[in-house]
């Protein structure tokens, strides 16, 4: 299957309700997204699975919860109020500003060339604000441009309150915020995203040992949520490129419709964090294991974009196919366990209240059972399989004249339109096994 156009997938997520424009009735905000029914559900689902096998699923990761709002001298030790900064360029004629280091030609804006660019400067990408009532610098806090630190601050809290051995993890998913120069690319480059990042401690000796193990961790729970592998690309970094507290990072790039861009990374952060808080709180962070001599761990962050997973399992579960009759099919080949709908229930007919009222009792007992189960009495049959095929709901459920008397329904199969006649007393069975 061949890529499908951004446009196709922005029109697709604005259509049936995963994704719109933030603040679009008054003309929008640049860098903003609001998620729809849809895109919450999948946006859930993605959350939920990477939950499942990184904390859930492990015991020897520690989830918090931190707040956005931090006191700013955590931004100040982690080096993020002297370096989180893109190079800026501002058109000297039209005054647009660009990020220096991705202008190619086509970025000019029209009322000029390069050459009216003005010398570049450092743009630091936090958004600032104030916290409290009087308006002086000790007021002064940033929404946080990563969830990581809040991991960093609460490294003594879980090493308190868990007495965790090394090597363990800390998880968050949470909110960031950046205020990028060019947002662009629907939900790519946003100034309001989410992150799953978790900073997971070792000793220093064994760090290319783990960074190889989480590469190979991200890349399995990438299969899980139904990226399309020969479209994931693994980059390590150039020296020259790396993130001011990585001695070594891999970016995990994707084939998105503008191009092969960052997906998710994972970075070897050494000890330079804890090591910057440790200095600028005055408290330490050491750890040692009984009697044995303190040190301040190393560690080994994976991180992951929520938006950035989401754009990607769209544009990988998006499929067209022609069928005889000459019209286009869409649907979203998406793996049960993240489609947003995981079963639709329609009477055949919704004039013939036999058949409404036997189909609202499956419908309840599915939904009790399987959660994400819809309900759909427009139009006719093929265009409730249409609507269903492309939000990704891999199951429609139809009931008929047959099942008031064989108490059976038919259950259609959204990649290969097959249809199965399924007795009512093995459905849960059925669906079961089939949205594992
Ligand atoms: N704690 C490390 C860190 O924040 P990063 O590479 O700057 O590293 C991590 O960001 C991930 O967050 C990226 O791999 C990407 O998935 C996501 N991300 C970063 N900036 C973003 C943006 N402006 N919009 C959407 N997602 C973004």
């Amino acid at each position: 299957m061949e890529l499908p156009t951004l446009e196709t997938i922005v029109s697709l997520a604005k259509r049936r309700g995963f994704i719109f424009p933030g603040s679009e009735i008054y003309g929008g905000l640049a860098g903003t997204w609001d998620f729809g029914p849809l895109g919450v559900a999948l946006k859930n689902n993605i959350k939920e699975s990477w939950r499942k096998k990184f904390v859930l699923g492990r015991d020897d990761m520690y989830e918090i919860d931190a707040a956005i709002l931090m006191n700013s001298k955590v931004w100040e030790a982690s080096g993020h109020v002297a370096g989180f900064s893109d190079p800026m360029v501002e058109c000297k004629k039209c005054k647009s500003r660009f990020r220096e280091d991705q202008l190619d030609s086509n970025e000019c804006p029209t009322c000029g060339t390069k050459e009216a660019f003005a010398e570049a400067r450092q743009f630091n990408m936090m958004f600032k604000t104030q916290a409290g009532a009087v308006e002086d610098s000790s007021a002064t806090v940033y929404l946080r441009p990563e969830t990581a630190q809040g991991m960093f601050v609460n490294f003594k809290n879980i090493i308190d309150t868990f007495h965790p051995k090394l090597p363990f993890g800390m998880a968050q998913i949470g909110k960031a915020f950046r205020n990028e120069i060019t947002p662009r690319d629907f939900v790519f480059r946003s100034r309001e995203f989410e992150q799953m990042e978790i900073e997971y401690f070792i000793q220093e000796t064994h760090w290319e040992k783990y960074f190889t193990y989480w590469k190979d961790e991200m890349v399995e729970w990438m299969q899980t949520i139904g990226l399309a592998m020969d479209r994931v690309h693994e980059i390590t970094k150039g020296a020259d490129e790396l993130a001011h507290y990585s001695k070594s990072s891999t970016d995990f790039e994707f084939d998105f419709p503008f191009g092969q861009k960052e997906l998710f990374g994972i970075s070897y952060r050494t000890d330079f964090d804890l090591k910057q808080h440790m200095q600028h709180s005055t408290v330490s962070l050491e750890y040692s294991e009984e009697g044995e001599q303190k040190f301040v761990p190393h560690v080994i962050e994976p991180t992951f974009g929520v938006e950035r997973a989401v754009l990607a399992v769209l544009v990988s579960a998006y499929c067209e196919e022609e069928l005889d009759n000459g019209e286009k099919r869409v649907y979203l080949k998406l793996p049960p366990k993240i489609a947003p709908v995981k079963i639709c229930v329609s009477p055949l007919l919704k004039n013939k209240p036999e058949l409404v009222e036997k189909a609202k009792l499956i419908h309840g007992s599915l939904k009790e059972v399987f959660g994400a189960v819809a309900w759909d009495d427009n139009g006719n049959i093929g265009k409730r399989y249409r609507r269903q095929d492309e939000i990704g709901t891999p199951f429609c459920v139809t009931i008929d004249f047959d099942t008031l008397t064989d108490e059976s329904v038919t259950v259609r199969n959204r990649d290969t339109g097959s249809q199965e006649r399924i007795a009512l007393a093995e459905l849960h069975t059925w669906f079961t096994e089939k949205l594992q």
